[in-house]
């Protein structure tokens, strides 16, 4: 496997395809110690999935049956949010704005409540800090919420940054350490010679020569050449719609991030409500449709009425990369030198922390965090016929 141990008194050249939340959480942490970083993207830095989401560190209210895994390595994250933030604060002056309100999972209905029990008992199984609170009780935190409420679920644990100024702080947080982000500037291939990886081959044809190159393409990583088609890591893009509301950041509507049937919301300090998002299988589509935004609407309503009086501010359309088993991809590729850092489809901002940590470590030392073990692109290797 690769490892750049030997090279980082030399200057280990890292190229990485891709200026997302993942691609420069990983060049922050190699240029902060020592490596020589450059981040190649197609169009602006930070204009991908990591400008299109909510901001969520939805760890425990989103773990799903199945996805032990996840849970556990987005539990890491969560755990190195704090500190992440605090460091980014104290190198670059911006606060990304980790909130710490925690989640209401709201029940409006009584079928909603049963639902919710359903899938509480999994994630109680797993450990996860979540529990049930009455309608009074649920009330009492977001008075704004529906005249029919069942109740809730709880996640004092799960909290939210704003992701647009996280990809700020990123930025600056890796030019601060020597990395260079090259925005406008796609690459087309991946430089494999002889089983190595060599650098990179932007669309114009300028050649880059790196000792490692990471894939962090996010919804795009499955199209750039170089690697053979089934060797590419199996992303796709899942659209998102989503919408801001304005309130009043004096006195907003509510406070927590709140999940409902159908919708999200999420507020943010400066008034703007965030509800989100569709998840569909239209591949690079961009259309905002009356019927994505009007079924998201329709449930922040029935969940929030009083949003009905508040201004829209934005809409917008991005692309989650959501991998053949809805986790990311993690580790070496199929090249030497080839690290894929790629497919965090619903939880790229909250993996971002322990994404750029357990990278970076894998790149500079060989080392593979145990987090990140269960992760690597050979899961998805078809099984070996019996001898
Ligand atoms: P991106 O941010 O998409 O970055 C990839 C970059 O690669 C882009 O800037 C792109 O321009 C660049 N690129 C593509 N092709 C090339 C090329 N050929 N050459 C050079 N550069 C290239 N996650 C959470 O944790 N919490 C949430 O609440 C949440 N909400 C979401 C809501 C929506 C609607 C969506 C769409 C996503 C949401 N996510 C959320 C998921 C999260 O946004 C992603 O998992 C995360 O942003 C992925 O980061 P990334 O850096 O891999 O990808
Ligand atoms: N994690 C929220 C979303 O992907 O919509």
């Amino acid at each position: 496997m690769t490892t750049g141990s030997a090279r980082i008194g030399s200057s280990l050249k890292v190229a990485i395809i891709g200026a997302g939340v993942i691609g420069l959480g990983i060049a922050w942490r190699l240029a902060a110690k020592g490596a020589k970083v450059e981040v190649f993207d197609r169009g602006a830095a930070g204009s991908g999935a990591s400008y299109a989401a909510a901001g969520m560190l939805a760890a425990c209210c989103e773990a799903e049956p199945g996805e032990d895994a996840l849970v556990a390595l987005g539990r890491e994250s969560q755990a190195r949010w704090p500190a992440f933030a605090a460091e980014l604060r104290s190198l670059t002056g911006v606060d990304v704005e980790l909130r710490d309100e925690g989640t209401l999972v709201v029940a409006l209905t009584a079928d909603d409540q049963a639902r919710i029990h359903h899938h509480l008992a999994h994630q109680k199984k797993l450990g996860l800090p979540l529990e049930w609170i009455s309608a009074a009780e649920t009330r009492r935190r977001e008075p704004h919420l529906a005249g029919k409420l069942a109740g809730a679920v709880w996640s004092p644990q799960d909290h939210q940054v704003d992701n647009r100024k996280l990809a700020t702080a990123l930025r600056l947080a890796a030019e601060a350490a020597g990395a260079v982000v090259h925005e406008h500037k796609p690459v087309a291939e991946i430089a494999i010679a002889g089983g190595r990886t060599h650098g990179l081959v932007l669309a114009d044809g300028t050649k880059v020569s790196a000792d490692v190159v990471v894939l962090a393409a996010g919804a795009w990583s499955r199209g750039i050449a170089g690697v053979a088609t089934e060797q590419r890591p199996p992303v796709r893009p899942i659209k998102g719609q989503m919408l801001a509301l304005k309130m009043d950041p004096a006195a907003p509507l509510i406070s927590h991030v709140i999940w409902a049937p159908g919708v999200y919301l999420v507020p943010r300090r400066d008034g703007r409500l965030i509800i989100g998002a569709t998840v569909e299988e239209k591949a690079f589509d961009t259309t905002l449709t009356a019927g994505g935004l009007l079924t998201l609407l329709e449930a922040a309503w029935r969940t929030v009425p009083a949003i009905e009086e508040l201004a829209i501010d934005e809409m917008w359309v991005g692309h989650r990369p959501g991998s053949r088993d809805d986790a990311p991809i993690l580790g070496p590729g199929p090249a030497q030198g080839l690290i894929y850092a790629t497919g965090h489809h619903r939880n790229g901002i909250l993996l971002a922390p322990v994404t750029a940590d357990a990278i970076a470590k894998l790149v500079l030392e060989g080392a593979t965090e145990p987090a990140i073990r269960p992760f690597g692109i050979d899961r998805f290797a078809p099984p070996r016929a019996a001898e």
